[in-house]
Order: C-alpha cells, then structure tokens, then sequence
C-alpha cells in the first residue's frame, strides 16, 4: 500500500491553505456579494465574521486534521470512536460535491475570457453584452466548465505535492502586485471615491438577518471553512506547525485580498458609470474595463487572466481533494481512478447550474433563484454554516482540553479563548444569525 503523503515544506502547508483559501471566493464572490448586499455593512459584517468566528473555526478544522491524520470521515471515526461524528465527514463531501459543481463553472468563464483575451481583443466598449452572450452559449460554457474539471482532476491526481507547492510561490505574489496596481489605476479614475465611500461608509438599512447570514457564508466560503477541506489539508501536516499562526495569517490574508478586489472593483463601477448590483457578472464586466484604461492592458489581461485561474485551481483542487480522500478512504492506489470518476460525476452534476444563464435561465429554484443560485445558497447558507457549527462543537465538547492544547501549543491565554469561542460563542452566533435571517 503507498504510503500517505506530508507536505515537503513548512511553507507548503500555508501555501496549500491559503491557496485553498483564496480564490474565487475573495475575487468573484466578495465584490459581487458586497454589490448586491449594500456594500459597506456587508463589507464589515464580513471582517467581523472572519475574524471572530470563521478563523476559531479555521483552527479547529486544522487541529481536528492534525489530530486525526486521515480523511475526514476516519479522522472522526478514530477521534470519536462509536459516535456519529463521521456523518459530519460526509456532509462536508456532499458539500465540497455541489460547491465544486458550480466553482467550477466560474472557472470555465476565467477560461473562456483568458481564450477571448489571447486569441481576441477585448477593448470593447459593452463588457456586460459580451458577458451576457458567453454565459448564455450553453456550447461555451459547458466547454469552459469541462476543460476547467480536467485541469482540476488532473491535478489532484497526481497527489497533493510538487508542482503546486513551487507554483505557489511565484504566481500568487504576483496576483497580489497585479491587484495593487489595479487598485492604483481603478482609484486614480474619475468619480472613483463613490465607490470608496459604497465599500466604507455604512448604509445601516441594509444591516438585516439576511445580510448577516450572507456575510457569514462568505466568511466561511472563502476560509473554506465547514466542508473539513482544511481538516484534510491539515491532516498532511506535520506535529511542527504552529496551526494558530497559519490560520491567523490566512484569515488576515483573506481579508486583505478581498477588501483588495473590492477597491479594484468598485471604485471603476462608479467611475465607468456601472451597476454595482450586477451580480456573478461584476468582475467580468468590470476587470477588462480597467485593463482597457491602463498602457499595454490588452497583454496584462492576459497574465491576469492566468493568474487568476490558478488562484481558482489552487481552491478547487482542495474541493476535489476532500471527496477523493473521503471516497478512496487510505486506499491511495486507487487515487487516480476516483479523482477521474467523482470529477467527472461533479462535472455532470454541474451542468444545470452552468446553462442557468441561458438555456435553464427561467428555471426558478426554491428561494426564487437560478440553478446556480440555489446550488449556490444550498452551500454557502446552509450546508457550510451547519458544517462550521458542527466543527466548532465536537472541537469544544468532543475533544478533551489535554488534547486541543496539545495541538495548538499556543499561549494558554490564547488556548482558553479559544475554547471559549469554540465552545460559546461560535456556535450560538450561527444559531442566532440562521434565525434572524429568516425573521429580520
Ligand atoms: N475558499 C475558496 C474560495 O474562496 O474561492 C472556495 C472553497 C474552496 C470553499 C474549498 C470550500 C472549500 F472546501
């Protein structure tokens, strides 16, 4: 039987994480959330989500991982010995199934768009008509959504190392200086503080139970956070680690490059006089855009393009690697043909969400919207909050103070709190805003 792979590096585990972490959960998700929810208010409510649940939560998926060293459903079973706890192992599987079904549709846009921008040029004048004719061509994007799973599965095929962890390195500090530069052109337009004053300055109307339950899905959704994917990364982890200061940074990380992607995006909305509402559309509509404003866009689009896909790679990798993990369960022989066979099966189920801008477009779902939205709200406001509230409870009631204090090694002070949140106050903030999403 092969052995079970561990990450090479020390900085392999936090690359892999914060690779896991940011994506198109901070770049797509964030502006087009923050655009429909009022901005400012979600914006904060986002911050205060990450910062006092999402990141406790973060940890307790790293230590519960490190402490049971398999995959999720075996790590539970081994932590909680004839309990149900494993159930929660494969929820997060189902989870990861339908998050990937349609992450992977905004991946096969990144390609459509990345093909449209080598081999076309994109300085066009209406960006909204150009999304609008990619996303409803059910040829398009079933093509884009296919190639996107084959890059994915073929990555997780070949294990969890390599060229992934050297990648890393090089292409998201340079997604980061691309989105610097952006900020400094999207905020050197004309009119762009509107679009300061929509991220910051706070619009209380909007500060509803809805808003709330949004803010904390997208916390959870860009931490990865409540589908155990972290719980299996921080399972190829060595004892060395200090997991309290990874899952720090890559909480704060996040944050930054969402509130980056935010000052990119808004600023140039209110400046080239768009719709802040757009919805999944906005970066797409508005990115090429600013690329159109600065010398030499048509061939940075092109790099952005790329870097922006592996961004997106490097978090639906870590969505296929849960549900291979958990299918194959140690059997690491048969890695290869279960990356194949659940990939495929992902992309199959994806495919209604991806013909939900055309084809399927008056298909209406519970809640009112599209295939994509419902698969959409079925993960990030329902199936990650409850994965998350889980999480947090059998790390603050199932696992024994000896043996969370073991992992996190932190100050004892840090280690109480800790407890305490995981304990107390996480849990009852996911219970309280689930309701009040429904009543206020
Ligand atoms: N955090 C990823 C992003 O923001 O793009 C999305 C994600 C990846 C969610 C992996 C959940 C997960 F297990």
């Amino acid at each position: 039987m092969k052995q079970r792979e561990q990450w090479t590096s020390k900085i392999g585990f936090v690359l892999a994480a914060a690779g896991s972490a940011i994506g198109l959960g901070a770049i797509w998700k964030f502006p087009y959330m923050a655009g429909t929810n009022g901005g400012s208010v979600f914006v904060l409510l986002f911050i205060i989500c990450t910062l006092i649940i999402g990141l406790p939560i973060l940890l307790a998926e790293f230590v519960i991982g490190r402490r049971g060293k398999s995959d999720a459903v075996t790590s539970l079973k081994k932590l909680a010995p004839g309990r149900k706890w494993h159930w929660m192992g494969w929820m997060g599987l189902g989870s990861s199934f339908i998050l990937l079904s349609f992450y992977s549709v905004v991946g096969g846009w990144i390609l459509s768009y990345l093909v449209r921008a080598i081999f076309f040029k994109l300085d066009i004048t209406d960006h909204s008509e150009l999304f609008n004719s990619i996303i409803a061509n059910p040829l398009e994007v079933l093509i884009g959504q296919a190639v996107f799973m084959v890059l994915t599965i073929w990555i997780v095929q070949s294990g969890i190392r390599g060229g992934i962890e050297r990648a890393s390195r090089v292409m998201m500090p340079l997604l980061f200086v691309f989105f610097i530069l952006l900020a400094i052109r999207s905020l050197t337009l004309d009119g762009a503080m509107e679009g300061i004053r929509f991220l910051f300055v706070p619009d209380w109307s909007y500060l509803t139970g809805k808003t709330l339950l949004m803010a904390l899905g997208q916390a959870f959704f860009s931490l990865s956070v409540g589908v155990t994917a972290m719980m299996t990364y921080a399972s190829y982890l060595q004892k060395e680690e200090r997991l309290g200061q990874s899952a720090f940074n890559v909480s704060i990380l996040n944050i930054v490059i969402s509130l980056l992607a935010g000052i990119v995006i808004f600023p140039a909305v209110f400046a080239l006089g768009q719709s802040p509402a757009e919805g999944p559309g906005l970066i797409f509509v508005v990115l090429p855009a600013i690329f159109n404003e600065i010398p030499f866009g048509a061939l940075f689009i092109i790099v952005f393009f790329i870097l922006l896909l592996f961004a997106t790679l490097t978090s639906s990798i870590s969505m296929l690697e849960i549900v291979v993990s958990t299918g194959i369960r140690n059997k690491y022989e048969r890695r290869k043909r279960a990356a194949w066979m659940f990939g495929i099966l992902i992309f199959i189920v994806g495919i209604p969400s991806a013909l939900s801008f055309g084809l399927l477009a008056d298909v209406k779902m519970p809640g009112g919207g599209t295939i994509f939205d419902f698969a959409d709200m079925l993960t990030s406001r329902i199936g990650l909050p409850i994965g998350a509230l889980l999480i947090s409870i059998f790390a603050g009631y199932v696992l024994t103070t000896a043996e969370t204090d073991d992992e996190l090694r932190m100050h004892p002070l840090l280690n109480r709190s800790w407890k305490f949140i995981v304990r107390f106050i996480a849990p009852i903030a996911i219970v309280i805003i689930f309701i009040a999403s429904f009543i206020m």
